[in-house]
């Protein structure tokens, strides 16, 4: 049998390590946390989730949290620039970002990104022993339906944004989390 497979349409998912170590973490983790009264709750999934997705005066001019640290901002860039060279995909610019702080009993419903070609999320504060990232698979016909990445403290991992992805309830340990969507340049 000469049995031949190909994976012509594979779906790849990025993810640095220790992209962010903990002295930035924990600047970037202040500044959203004494800024975090200033956003209200206009884009909740949960009890106790405050969120800057979706603020009034957010637009694609305005790119949101990343504003704030553009060397991190430009990090990321880096990052996309890489992983679209390697994809043969079209380079991408961050178009908008947001955090989101999440506690007891708060969850992120399946959900994709619309109006964005590629979404990440990078780990300010998490517990990997407890809180995961689950994707599930878009080609329904597998048995391998989900696939999960612990949330690790640090980590940034970006996607296709027409992957549907979700967070489960928390039952402990904070989450600070910053989120962004891309377009094509
Ligand atoms: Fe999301």
């Amino acid at each position: 049998m000469n049995l031949e497979l190909f994976a012509p349409f594979a779906v790849t998912i990025a993810s640095v390590s220790n992209f962010l170590d903990e002295i930035d973490r924990d600047k970037i983790k202040e500044y959203i946390l004494n800024n975090a009264e200033k956003y209200s709750k206009n884009y909740s999934f949960g009890e106790n989730n405050i969120s800057s997705h979706l603020k009034e005066d957010q637009t694609l001019e305005n790119d949101g949290i990343l504003d704030n640290f553009l060397e991190v901002r430009n990090k990321i860039q880096n990052v996309l620039d890489e992983y679209c060279r390697k994809e043969d995909e079209y380079l991408q610019k961050i178009t908008n970002s947001w955090f989101n702080i999440q506690t007891f009993g708060d969850l992120t419903y399946p959900h994709h990104h619309p109006n964005s070609s590629y979404s990440g999320v990078l780990y300010i504060e998490s517990n990997p022993e407890t809180q995961n990232i689950h994707y599930i698979n878009p080609i329904m016909t597998k048995s391998r339906n989900t696939i999960s990445r612990p949330c690790v403290p640090g980590d940034l991992i970006i996607w296709p944004s027409y992957l549907i992805h979700y967070v489960k309830p928390f039952s402990e340990d904070r989450r600070i989390a910053i989120s962004f969507n891309t377009q094509n340049v």
